[in-house]
This record gives structure tokens, C-alpha cells and sequence, in this order.
């Protein structure tokens, strides 16, 4: 098979993207009529996000912040404060309500410890576990409603040694874990088996910068041999087990190092022939095709296909400061629809050649999956041949309609404490309270469906 450019696979667009639309307006009427499941604070902390820039940026700080303050005064004081910088900015029960706040006293003590207990409920409502034993729990349960996972362990940019072989046990145990239990865990088609045969039940995704601290794109070699050092058990043990292994994506700086360490720890003689394993790609980079279609040359000399987990990408906003900040260009799009657009393109650069590339679509925007299924249909891939994942605690309605389509659905579900899960709470933060939001436009304002489910390349 020929490696498809992508001004080849839009070619026949017309055709593809009235189906999309069909596909979307299906995907539409099942998600509706399913629960949202948010809960009453969830919706008051986003909505109170998304009302003003100002008001958004210190409550994030003050999230952010809430978890390591350990008296009521600190945390009253931090609500004072953080607030009180946007005080003109604020809903008017909002501003009432600050000017009585007290720093202690019952009152005081009741008020921080409902700030403090809501930010660690809103937190759960993103992260799936805390332990291996609810990470066991947590699987099981989304099992049970037809959904499998992928675990991710909280926790990135790590500052020493100890702790990235503290990371590294942790992942260890992990996958022990949950190939133990797994071993008794019912066969579920949908879900365990793709095309080509049964898959994995286990799935751990992995942030490569929680495995070494020194993560330095300036010594590409000495951290390429570093972190496929403390990689390498995990790989065995997960080979062993018949468990998944995915990379994560984090920061562009980031970005060539990590495909870097994927493509040689797997050409290593022990994991050249297994196919288990998977790499994200963010489609926000102008450089994400150049980089998937060496990915597939790659993965065709290797002579054992991978998966790609094609996502958006989560750190548009750093990536902007750290470019202007340095003057440096710009390696994200600056509008939000030549993402979107780069993204069917890329989903249908990935069916096109899933004799490689086996495609899973990270998507929560019912216009990129609906995309990438049209592209499926046209390519006549099989049932099962590509994936659909989504994060835990979003977008569930949205999960339950993929499912009585009949497609698998993975669900990224975070484990571990809330400290070094707070980066991850931000971002989820940022993304649901975004203008540019998908589930916002679709799910709170209601956007129209015809305007939801426009060929982003109309709108350029
Ligand atoms: P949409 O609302 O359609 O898209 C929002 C996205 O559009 C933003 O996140 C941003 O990427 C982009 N965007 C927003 N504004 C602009 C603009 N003005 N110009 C250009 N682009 C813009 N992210 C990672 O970085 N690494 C990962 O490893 C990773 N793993 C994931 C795993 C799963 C299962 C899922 C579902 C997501 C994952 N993400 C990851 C997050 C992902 O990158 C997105 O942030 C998130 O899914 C939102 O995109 P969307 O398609 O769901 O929603
Ligand atoms: C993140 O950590 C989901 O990998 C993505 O934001």
C-alpha cells in the first residue's frame, strides 16, 4: 500500500462532507436525549469562567492554588484577594458575598471548607482514581457501561530523580494492577476486539517528561537514553502482560524528542515487532502531517504498525505565550478552525493508511468525529478498524451516542492525587470555559447544528 497524500484524500470532499453532516445531525439527536451528568457547583464555577477573562484567569489561580493552603484564614485570605482583583468584574451576589467574607470564625471555617471541598469534588469529577485499587474500580466501572480506557498517572515535568522512579514504579504497579484483575474480566466485542482481532483490555497512557526530570530538547541523546532507560521495564512488563502502552504529547518543545524516543525505543530489538503501543499527535501543529507521514514511513520500515491518538492539542494558550514571549514563530494555528480542518485532514490521512497508522480519534467535537467516520465509510474500513476516545468526566453524552452507533470507545482516564494532578484540572478548566470550545457552543449555548457542523475550511 501507497502512502495517500492529503490534498488526495480531500479530493472526493463534496461527497464526504455531506455525509459528515449526516453522521453529525445522528451523533446530535442520540447525544441530546442522554444525561449530561454535571453537577449544579460544576456548572456555576464554568459558567462564572466563561462570563469575563478577568474573573476567569483568577479563579483558575485560585483552584489552582486551594489544595495546598492548610488553614481557613489562608484560604479566605486567597478568596479575598484573587477575587477581589476582578471584584468589578464579578456576578453582583458574587461581589456582595466578598465584601462579607469572614477570615475565620465558624462561618469563616464553614466557607473555606466548602471552597476547599468543591475544588477537590470538581477535580473528581476529572480524575477517574486516586489509587491503583479505584484505577481497578474505575475500569471496571466503565466497563460495565461498554467503554474501555486508557490510564494516565497525574503528574508531569518531574523535578528529581526520586520522583521519576517513584513515577515509574507507580506505572509498574499499574499495569500490574490491572492485568491482574483484568484476567478475570468478562470478553466484551465492542470493546476488545478491533478488525485485526482481540485487543488489549489493559491501556496505560504515558507522559515522558514524568520520567526524567533533566527532559532537555538541548541533549536530545542523553535524554533519549535516559528516558528509554526508565521506559524500558514498563515496555517489558506491559509486552508481558498483554497490556497497551500509549505516549502522550505535551509541549511543542517537547514534541520531536518524544516521536524521537518512540521511534527508537520501539525499533529496539525487543518491541520492533509489537504493535501494542501508540503516539499522540497534535493536529494544532502546522507540522503535525509532515510529522505523520514520517511516522508511516517509519512504521512501514519497522514492519509493525502503531496506533495515533489524534488529538488537538491542550496547550494552545502556553504555546502562544512561550512563542511571543521569545519572539519565536508562531507553531500552532491562530484560528481555531484551521485546527479543526487540519484535523479531518489528518484523520483522513490516517484512514487512508491504517495499514500503518492505526487511527484513534481524541476528539469531543461531534463536526471532527463525524469527519473522520464519513472518511471510515468512504475508505470502507471495517467495524472496529478505528477508535473513538474521549476524556473521563466529559462529554458524555457524546460517548453514549458512539456506543449505539456500535464504535469502541476509549475512555482517558487520569489517576492519582489532586497536587500534581492541578496542571491537568487546569487545563480541562481552560478548555470547557473556552470561546472556541466545542461542547460550550453545542451543549450550553446551543449553538445551531448547521453552524456546528460546517466544513471548518467554509469558515476560513
Ligand atoms: P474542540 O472544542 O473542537 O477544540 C478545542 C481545541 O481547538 C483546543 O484544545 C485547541 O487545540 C484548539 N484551538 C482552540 N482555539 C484555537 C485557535 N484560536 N486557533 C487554533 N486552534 C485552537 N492533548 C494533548 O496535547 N496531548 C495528549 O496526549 C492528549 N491526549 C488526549 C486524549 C484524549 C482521549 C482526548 C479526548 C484528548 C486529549 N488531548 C490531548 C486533549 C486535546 O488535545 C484537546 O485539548 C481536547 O480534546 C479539545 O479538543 P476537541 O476536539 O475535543 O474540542
Ligand atoms: C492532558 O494532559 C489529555 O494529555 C492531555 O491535558
Amino acid at each position: 500500500m501507497n502512502l495517500a497524500t492529503t490534498d488526495e484524500v480531500l479530493k472526493d470532499d463534496t461527497e464526504v462532507d455531506a455525509r459528515t453532516q449526516a453522521l453529525g445531525r445522528e451523533l446530535f439527536a442520540l447525544a441530546r436525549r442522554m444525561p449530561s451528568g454535571e453537577s449544579w457547583w460544576d456548572r456555576r464555577v464554568m459558567s462564572l469562567g466563561m462570563s469575563d477573562e478577568h474573573v476567569k484567569a483568577q479563579l483558575f489561580r485560585l483552584v489552582d492554588v486551594l489544595p495546598v493552603l492548610s488553614t481557613s484564614q489562608q484560604v479566605n485570605r486567597h478568596l479575598r484577594e484573587y477575587l477581589g482583583d476582578v471584584r468589578e468584574h464579578l456576578p453582583w451576589v458574587a461581589r456582595a458575598g466578598l465584601g462579607w467574607l469572614p477570615e475565620n470564625g465558624f462561618f469563616g471555617r464553614r466557607l473555606a471548607g466548602a471552597a476547599v471541598k468543591n475544588t477537590r469534588r470538581m477535580a473528581r469529577r476529572f480524575i477517574a482514581a486516586s489509587d491503583v485499587t479505584e484505577a481497578v474500580a474505575a475500569a471496571k466501572a466503565l466497563r460495565a457501561r461498554r467503554m474501555t480506557f486508557t490510564v494516565d498517572l497525574l503528574g508531569e515535568a518531574v523535578l528529581s530523580a526520586a520522583e521519576a522512579i517513584a513515577y515509574q514504579k507507580y506505572y509498574l504497579d499499574l499495569v500490574e494492577g490491572l492485568s491482574n484483575d483484568a484476567a478475570n474480566w468478562p470478553d466484551d466485542p465492542l470493546i476488545d476486539r478491533d478488525d485485526r482481532g482481540p485487543i488489549p483490555k489493559v491501556n496505560v497512557s504515558v507522559k515522558l517528561s514524568s520520567l526524567f526530570s533533566q527532559f532537555d530538547p538541548i541533549d536530545p541523546d542523553g535524554t533519549s537514553r535516559a528516558v528509554r532507560e526508565r521506559l524500558r521495564p514498563i515496555l517489558r512488563l506491559a509486552k508481558d502482560r498483554g497490556a497497551f502502552v500509549n505516549f502522550d504529547m505535551e509541549q511543542f518543545a517537547y514534541k520531536d524528542l518524544t516521536i524521537r524516543i518512540f521511534r527508537e525505543i520501539l525499533g529496539e530489538e525487543d518491541f520492533r515487532a509489537w504493535g501494542d503501543v501508540g503516539i499522540a499527535i497534535q493536529a494544532y501543529l502546522k507540522s503535525s502531517g509532515e510529522d505523520l507521514r514520517e511516522l508511516a514511513q517509519w512504521a512501514r520500515r519497522r514492519g509493525t504498525p502503531v496506533w495515533v491518538r489524534l488529538v488537538k492539542g491542550a496547550y494552545w494558550d502556553y504555546e502562544r505565550i512561550v512563542a511571543r514571549q521569545n519572539d519565536w514563530p508562531l507553531p500552532v494555528y491562530d484560528q481555531k478552525p484551521e485546527t479543526d480542518a487540519n484535523y479531518e485532514a489528518q484523520a483522513a490521512f490516517l484512514i487512508e493508511n491504517c495499514e500503518w497508522l492505526r487511527p484513534a480519534i481524541a476528539s469531543h467535537n461531534i463536526r471532527s468525529i463525524a469527519a473522520a467516520l464519513a472518511h471510515a465509510e468512504a475508505h470502507k474500513l471495517p467495524q472496529g478498524a478505528i477508535e473513538f476516545q474521549l476524556l473521563y468526566g466529559m462529554a458524555d453524552p457524546i460517548k453514549a451516542a458512539l456506543i449505539r452507533m456500535n464504535h469502541r470507545v476509549r475512555v482517558y482516564a487520569p489517576v492519582g492525587a489532586l497536587l500534581p494532578g492541578m496542571a491537568y484540572l487546569v487545563r480541562r478548566l481552560l478548555e470547557n470555559t473556552s470561546n472556541e470550545s466545542f461542547l460550550r457552543a453545542g451543549f450550553l449555548e446551543r449553538v445551531p447544528e448547521e453552524t456546528l457542523l460546517m466544513n471548518p475550511l467554509k469558515l476560513l
